[in-house]
């Protein structure tokens, strides 16, 4: 088969700063041929705290930085730009687009035995209830409970994941959820799956995590097959970092959760786009 240059084309996965990586991470396991150009708007994160317009300008000149990389497809990696603004920039583009909410709601309403889902998330997400919209769009008898955990980012950037700190902020966020019926929960925070473990025996069996993150990069898969737009060419991949802040602070941290050395990171101005 002729492999045209859409193919080889990098998949653009963006994020507010280094939590996406947790989804190129899941991109780079499931679709190992695949060349990706990540963007982490460490200058402006977080998103969590800021307001919808905001949001919405922000993932627009992302988007827009992206597409003069020529990439394929978007991936938007952020719960929260997800929750805020994949409705309005996926009808302003012709190339694919997923956010992550979508995969983690069909995730969890496909788990859940008895319809009661808990979303942890930042206060920007779980204010904006998309989670419990795409959810009962699926699920009209759901119930949905969600959480702003904002200090779950940075306890993750310092390095707390495994810290005994970091059991007690989990306690004091999800002790209300753990004392309902709730038998899935999802990580709704691109940094969460890094408190997988934690969160999973802090609820024990009882309770099924979902990680948006392997969901995302399997509906990703189906989206670049279905459309034939696919790599196929066997080469190696080849991965970009681009931060609008910091980059030496986000190649170190990419370091700590990437299967792969990442050499560099690319500084750029996002605001000139
Ligand atoms: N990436 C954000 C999210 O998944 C978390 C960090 C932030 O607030 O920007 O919602």
């Amino acid at each position: 088969m002729e492999m045209n240059s859409k193919n080889t084309a990098p998949v653009g996965v963006f994020d507010s700063g280094v939590g996406g990586l947790t989804v190129a991470r899941e991109i780079m396991r499931q679709l190992p041929n695949e060349n990706l150009v990540y963007f982490g708007d460490t200058a402006r994160v977080p998103y969590g705290s800021k307001s919808k317009n905001n949001i919405i300008r922000f993932s627009r000149q992302i988007i827009r930085f992206l597409q003069t990389k020529n990439v394929k497809a978007i991936v938007i990696a952020c719960n929260t730009a997800s929750a805020l603004a994949l409705e309005t920039v996926e009808k302003e583009i012709d190339i694919p687009i997923i956010g992550v909410i979508v995969p983690g709601a069909r995730a969890a309403v496909q788990e859940t035995k008895n319809g009661m889902i808990g979303v942890a998330g930042t206060e920007a997400t779980i204010r904006s209830e998309t989670y419990t919209k795409v959810i009962k769009s699926m699920n009209p008898d759901a119930v949905v409970i969600g959480k702003p955990c904002p200090l779950f980012v940075p306890l993750v950037e310092e390095g707390f994941a495994k810290h005994k700190i970091t059991e007690e902020v989990i306690d004091i966020y999800l002790s209300d959820m753990k004392k309902t019926d709730i038998d899935t929960m999802i990580l709704g925070c691109t940094h969460y799956p890094l408190l997988r473990s934690r969160i999973i025996e802090y609820f024990g069996e009882k309770v099924h995590i979902v990680n948006p993150a392997y969901e995302t990069a399997m509906d990703l898969k189906s989206i670049l097959e279905k459309k034939g737009i696919a790599n196929q060419s066997g080469k190696p991949a080849v991965y970009d970092f681009y931060v609008s802040d910091a980059a030496e602070k986000f190649t170190q941290f990419a370091n700590t959760i990437l299967p792969y050395d990442v050499a560099a990171t690319k500084q750029i101005n996002i605001e000139e786009y």
